[in-house]
Parts: C-alpha cells; structure tokens; sequence
C-alpha cells in the first residue's frame, strides 16, 4: 500500500458541516477553488478541455467508521459502501466538479460539498459512458418515491 500525500487542498465557503447542503434530491452549487502546490501544478497541463472533473479527497475532520448507519437522505439504514457518508473505513471522498476556469495551479471550479482546507488527493477527468437508462439509483430512488408519495 502507498501512504496518499496531499496535491493541493480545497478552499470552500464551507467552515462548518452544518453549513454544507444535505439531504434527498440537493443540489451542490456552491464555488470554490481547488489549489495544487506548486510541485504538483505541471500536471495539470491539458486539463482545460475538460467540462468536469473527479476530485479525491480526504474526509480529514470525520472520526471512525459505521458499516451500517443513517443518513440525511432516507431515515432507513444503509451499509457504508452503498451510501456516501464520510464515515467510512477509508475516509476517501469523491465529488464531481464543474471547472470553470484555470489561473495557474488554481482550478476555479462548482459543486464543492467539502469543507475549507479539505486535502485534495487525486483529480482526473470527468468520463462517462454509461447510458442514463442503464443507472439504476437503488435505495435512492426509492426513498424519493417514498418522499413524493408521502
Ligand atoms: C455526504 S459527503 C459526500 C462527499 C462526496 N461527494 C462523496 O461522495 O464522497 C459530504 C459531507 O461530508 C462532510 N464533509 C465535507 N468535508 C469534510 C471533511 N473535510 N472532513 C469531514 N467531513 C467532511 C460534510 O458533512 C458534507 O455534507
């Protein structure tokens, strides 16, 4: 196994979980801007084509991990790896950004739904190939509906 070292961190307008959207059907709108140190910063050559992006990050303020716990979407359980909860074994968070503009190792980008400071692990290009009709949203879906019909 490798020991991951931060690129970069995040900086949000987030300070604060409370502060960051949760819940059935939200949406992440909020800006924010991913900086890479400055021995990271040449790889980011060509990623300005690019729409979106995955950022992988740390959870670095959640302690420990529950297999099966509740969340702010459903007031069922779920077990950790079918859910996105920040307390997990590993604490590795994904979030798909929309990348607005580069000014050097500075990636202004929308959707962030981490705190400030949050060390960024990885980035790559956004890429997807399965067709919408191919998604299947599992318990998701069905707490919508329960949601809708309540
Ligand atoms: C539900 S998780 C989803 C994160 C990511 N989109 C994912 O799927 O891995 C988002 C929540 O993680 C928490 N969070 C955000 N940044 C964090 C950090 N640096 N450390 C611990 N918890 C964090 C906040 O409560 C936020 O609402």
């Amino acid at each position: 196994m490798f020991t991951p070292r931060p690129i970069g961190h995040v900086n949000s307008p987030y300070q604060d979980t409370s502060a960051i959207p949760k819940g059935l059907g939200v949406k992440h709108d909020a800006e924010g801007v991913l900086t890479l140190l400055p021995e990271y910063a040449p790889g980011l050559t060509d990623i300005d084509g690019f729409s979106h992006l995955f950022v992988i990050w740390a959870f670095d303020r959640s302690e420990g991990f529950e297999l099966i716990g509740h969340g702010p979407t459903d007031d069922r359980p779920h077990g950790v790896f079918a859910t996105r909860s920040p307390r997990r074994p590993n604490p590795i968070g994904l979030t798909v950004v929309e990348l607005l503009r580069r000014e050097g190792a500075r990636l202004f980008v929308r959707g962030v739904d981490m705190l400030d400071g949050t060390p960024i692990l990885d980035i790559k290009p956004y890429m997807s190939s399965i067709p919408a009709e191919k998604l299947r949203r599992g318990w998701l879906a069905e707490a919508e509906s329960r949601k809708q019909h309540s």
